[in-house]
């Protein structure tokens, strides 16, 4: 008999956590029968959040081997990590750089006759097709198994050419993009990583630079269409959202006002007044599901300049998990729903804003 739709994820991080509690949150309007969580360290102090999700209506899975620890602990695994990924309907894997590809490897292979999709996260390049909703939509079959929910930064970027250059999904009026993503040193919920002032990145692809506009162009390329872009990253001393200033030079004429109006008529971007990513963030915190932010790029709109009439120069701050959560959630309900998931995706409209 079968057990209903499972959602099984992986990793209970920055990422994992939060997508953990909004799947349970709304599982009854996203159609979704049960939610497992794989926890890989048994720790105390990671003790409380475990219990969070539990109570939300998750269940713990973990290693075999590992089982006592967390019973030692007062928590109790209900499944093996293994038997979890072979029951579950989805498989969300939200775990460290290059994890996902060696658990593709090791599990997912081996039950994707069974298991109807999986998706890992923003460092798991090659993983699957690439994604992020409201972009390639269209480019996402019944046959794609395996998902690249793609950066949170490369949501951002894809999202700012979409606003401005693409008209329906396969026309781009796109010359030419610059952008440079000044990143946060780390997340609020993580201790490791803090940078004391300033660092920068190689341009490690010779044509695009950094990993974010390598990432944008092979989102485009799904559809069919290649971008000329370029990016360059530093990360710097705080923890309150990456910023990305934006250089879009297009092959029609655009005014200030146009250019406006078409970022207020998209409901994935969220627009902002503000000029500081503290109260940007801080707004999240006190409005958004689990302090988040789901919309792809929160645009701020006294930093929208147009030269040339035909280049469209500014700011955004990028909502750093919250656009990959929205995006997690989509393709999940892809694979659960193929043919109605934009209904049970209704549920995740009033979570998106349209002014910060
Ligand atoms: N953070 C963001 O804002 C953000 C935004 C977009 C995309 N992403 C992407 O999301 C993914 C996860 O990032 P994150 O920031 O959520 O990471 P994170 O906060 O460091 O969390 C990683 C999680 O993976 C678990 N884990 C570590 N090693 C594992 C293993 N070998 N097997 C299974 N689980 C393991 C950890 O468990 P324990 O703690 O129990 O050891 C932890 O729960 C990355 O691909 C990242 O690029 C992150």
């Amino acid at each position: 008999m079968s057990d209903g739709n499972i959602v099984h994820v992986v990793g209970t991080g920055t990422i994992g956590e939060p997508l953990i509690g909004l799947l349970c949150d709304a599982r009854e309007e996203l159609g979704i029968d049960e939610v497992t969580f794989y926890k890989h360290t048994p720790n105390l102090i990671d003790r409380p959040k475990i219990k969070g999700l539990m109570n939300r209506g998750a269940n713990l899975v973990a290693a075999n081997d590992k089982i006592k620890d967390f019973q030692e602990l007062g928590l109790e695994p209900m499944y093996e990590a293994e038997e979890a990924i072979k029951r579950a309907s989805v498989v969300i894997d939200c775990t460290p750089k290059g994890t996902g590809l060696l658990n593709k490897e090791r599990y997912y292979n081996k039950y994707k006759n069974k298991v109807k999709g999986f998706l890992a996260q923003g460092s798991e390049f090659g993983f699957g097709k690439m994604y992020a909703v409201g972009i390639n939509d269209e480019a996402i079959t019944k046959k794609d198994k395996f998902i690249h929910i793609v950066s949170c930064n490369t949501h951002n970027i894809a999202v700012l050419i979409k606003t401005l250059a693409i008209e329906g999904s396969k026309t781009s009026h796109l010359k030419e993009g610059k952008f440079l993503c000044i990143r946060r040193a780390n997340d609020i919920s993580q201790v490791k990583s803090f940078v004391p002032s300033p660092e920068i990145s190689k341009h490690g692809d010779p044509d695009m630079g950094t990993h974010h506009a390598r990432d944008v162009y092979h989102l485009y390329k799904t559809l069919g269409l290649e971008l000329n872009v370029f990016s360059s990253a530093l990360k710097i001393n705080t923890q309150y959202m990456h910023s990305i200033w934006f250089d879009i030079k297009l092959t029609n004429k655009i005014t200030q006002d146009e250019a406006i109006q078409r970022f207020l008529d998209n409901p994935k971007v969220a627009v902002t007044n503000k000029l500081s990513a503290n109260l940007v963030f801080s707004y999240g915190r006190d409005h958004g599901h689990y302090g988040r932010i789901l919309n792809q790029t929160v645009i701020v709109l006294p930093s929208i300049h147009v030269l040339n009439e035909n280049e469209v120069i500014g700011f955004c701050f990028t909502p750093q998990d919250g656009n990959s959560l929205l995006s997690s959630i989509s393709a999940t309900e892809r694979f659960l729903y193929p043919d109605t998931y934009k209904e049970q995706l209704k549920c995740l409209g009033p979570l998106l804003f349209q002014e910060v």
